[in-house]
């Protein structure tokens, strides 16, 4: 008999350049947190390539600095799934500024890991139809695999 499948919704997750260096430390989290690490994938952006990411975000004034700071370094790009994966991993990471966090939210993620509203640790799509388009962006190839939960996926 084929062994039992549960279908549950994945998300795209991003250790931004100010966290990567936490970035084992966050995994940990994130598996103790109910996900499975479906796939995974450090990657330096161009600026290019961080302007077609944050495209929904062209002409905000903070535009211009989202781009050179998502640029500036390696990230950390996971693909993970549980039930209800996109609310609760946005749950998870707590709202955008990091450092207002720390007064409402001081467990969630961006206030442990983050600064402020652009230096604030990590990503989380909003919405089924981002995160679907998210991760294709940094996977293009991606199938959908059965990994244990509990277990990661290889680099
Ligand atoms: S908005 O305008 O409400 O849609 O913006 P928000 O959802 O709060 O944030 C969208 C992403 O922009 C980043 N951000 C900033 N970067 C640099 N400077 C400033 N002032 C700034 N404000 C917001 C923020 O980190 C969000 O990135 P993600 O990757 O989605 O967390």
């Amino acid at each position: 008999m084929d062994a039992p499948q549960i279908y549950v919704e994945r998300t795209l997750a991003i250790v931004k350049p100010d966290a990567i260096h936490k970035s084992e430390e966050i995994e940990d989290i994130i598996l103790r947190s109910g996900f499975a690490i479906l796939q995974k994938r450090r990657v330096h952006l161009t600026p290019e390539q961080a302007s077609d990411f944050y495209a929904e975000h062209y002409g905000k004034m903070f535009f211009p600095s989202l781009v050179a700071y998502m640029s500036s370094g390696p990230v950390l790009a996971i693909v993970i799934a549980r039930d209800q994966a996109i609310s609760y991993w946005r749950e998870l990471i707590g709202p955008t500024n990091a450092l207002k966090a720390r007064q409402t939210h001081p467990d969630c993620l961006r206030a442990v890991y983050g600064t402020d509203d652009q230096r604030n640790a990590l990503h989380g799509s909003d919405s089924f139809s981002s995160s679907e388009k998210e991760i294709r962006f940094f996977f293009p190839d991606s199938v959908i695999e059965p990994v244990p939960v509990g277990q990661a996926a290889k680099d």
